[in-house]
């Protein structure tokens, strides 16, 4: 039974010090977008934009996020973007197990408060967390999967989209699935 607003877990998410990644945090990421939405973006974590911004996907990752959503008519007020970790790691290294463990709560209370339809996870990370912990990335993105009656799916990290511009005419047929799919089980996001 979830006992909690959305309001009141964001409040005490905002607080949170249950890992040392809150030690070196200017900000906690607790998401962006519309928590009443049926679809959840998954991506891995903060990076310094976010982590100075306190919004997720802000940087020039965040942007061409920005353009593939628009590319099939969603803008970020019909989604909600969250992270695994939502504090960021020092460097931008990856987040480390203990810390996906002690932070996956907060997703998991978000998650059952928002019962998204699809899930969309964005990149290695979130798909070994949300899929499959040998979830293979290269091999698997735009492949569905049925969990509790969610579907999800992982696409590229646009993070790695910039970094390797040869792969993103496969996360275009992702962004495209996800329209096809969106058009086919939600009820009220209406694509633009
Ligand atoms: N990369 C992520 O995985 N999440 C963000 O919020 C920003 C960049
Ligand atoms: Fe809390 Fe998550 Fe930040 Fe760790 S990363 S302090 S668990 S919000």
């Amino acid at each position: 039974m979830i006992l909690i607003t959305w309001e009141e877990l964001k409040e005490q998410c905002l607080s949170c010090k249950k890992c040392k990644l809150s030690e070196t945090r200017t900000n906690v990421v607790f998401g962006d977008g519309n928590p009443e939405s049926e679809v959840l973006f998954i991506g891995e974590g903060p990076g310094a934009q976010e982590d100075a911004s306190g919004l997720p996907f802000v940087g020039r990752a965040g942007k061409l996020l920005d353009d593939m959503l628009a590319m099939i008519g969603l803008d970020r007020s019909q989604i909600f973007i969250a992270n695994i970790v939502k504090c960021r790691p020092p460097n931008n290294r990856d987040p480390l197990a203990e810390e996906q463990e002690i932070c996956i709560e907060w997703l998991r209370a978000q998650t059952a408060l928002m019962r998204p339809k699809i899930i969309v996870c964005l990149g290695r990370i979130a798909a070994q967390v949300i899929i499959r912990p040998d979830f293979k990335i290269t091999q698997e993105h735009g492949k569905w999967f049925v969990k509790a009656n969610t579907h999800m799916m992982a696409t590229l990290h646009p993070a790695a989209l910039l970094r390797d511009p040869r792969r993103r005419p496969g996360s275009f047929e992702d962004f495209e699935s996800l329209r096809l799919k969106i058009t086919e089980i939600c009820e009220r996001t209406e694509l633009k």
